[in-house]
């Protein structure tokens, strides 16, 4: 499974590259807004900023909602640098856009993906990339995981080549359920990158270690 980070935060991408174990980076505009990055100028900038320090693929999100102002951000977009991925939201014009891109030769990652029947669209239209949103889901009462299953088991029925991202990630106990449920990406805030390094028994067998060592060293 691959490892992606949900942030425009350069500290959090720059710490969770520095790990080894980052094959790439998604974002929102809710992201960059967080962020403090508005305007198209600096928001490309940003963009340009993110793939200097990653060379997997990073998601650019178009503002469009009509399709041929899509495929202009799109293209636009996609032009900033090598490893950039179109992300496109889940709706007709979208459809239609990752259609358009995956015949130009574009990556794309279809976003706010909620069901099966989406994910089958996204897959047909040539998609790169679709993203499940699980916390959400698990917001709303529902179970974001089964979902991840279903959409395994269907693109591996049908032979569909497009990767499952699980997104809204909250947690490492999520990460785990994405693994185990057949996700080909987990994109996550630091925080659950980070989470999945603790364990209780691990602090202490460090402490019983280095207390041994000290015990027969000075
Ligand atoms: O990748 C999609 C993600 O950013 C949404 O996460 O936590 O806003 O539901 P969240």
């Amino acid at each position: 499974m691959k490892f992606f980070i949900d942030t425009a935060n350069l500290d959090h991408i720059r710490e969770a590259h520095e790990l080894g174990i980052l094959d790439g980076v998604t974002t929102n505009p809710s992201l960059m807004a967080k962020e403090g990055i508005t305007g198209q100028a600096n928001i490309e900038n940003h963009y340009k900023k993110i793939c200097e320090i990653v060379e997997g693929d990073v998601s650019a999100e178009v503002n469009a909602t009509d399709f041929a102002g899509m495929v202009k951000e799109g293209t636009h977009l996609s032009s900033l640098a090598e490893n950039i991925v179109v992300k496109v939201p889940m709706t007709k014009d979208g459809v239609k856009a990752i259609r358009h891109f995956t015949d130009n030769g574009i990556p794309t990652n279809c976003t706010l993906v909620f069901s099966s029947a989406q994910a089958i669209l996204a897959a047909k239209a040539g998609a790169t990339y679709v993203s499940p949103f699980i916390g959400r889901i698990d917001d709303s009462n529902w179970d974001g995981m089964l979902l991840i299953k279903e959409m395994a088991e269907i693109y591996a029925i049908q032979g569909f080549e497009t990767q499952i991202l699980a997104a809204s990630i909250r947690n490492s106990r999520h990460i785990v359920e994405a693994a185990k449920n057949g996700a080909d990406v987990c994109t996550c805030p630091l925080s659950a990158i980070l989470g999945m390094l603790k364990h209780p028994l691990t602090d202490l067998g460090l402490e019983q270690f280095l207390a041994d060592y000290r015990k027969g060293n000075s």
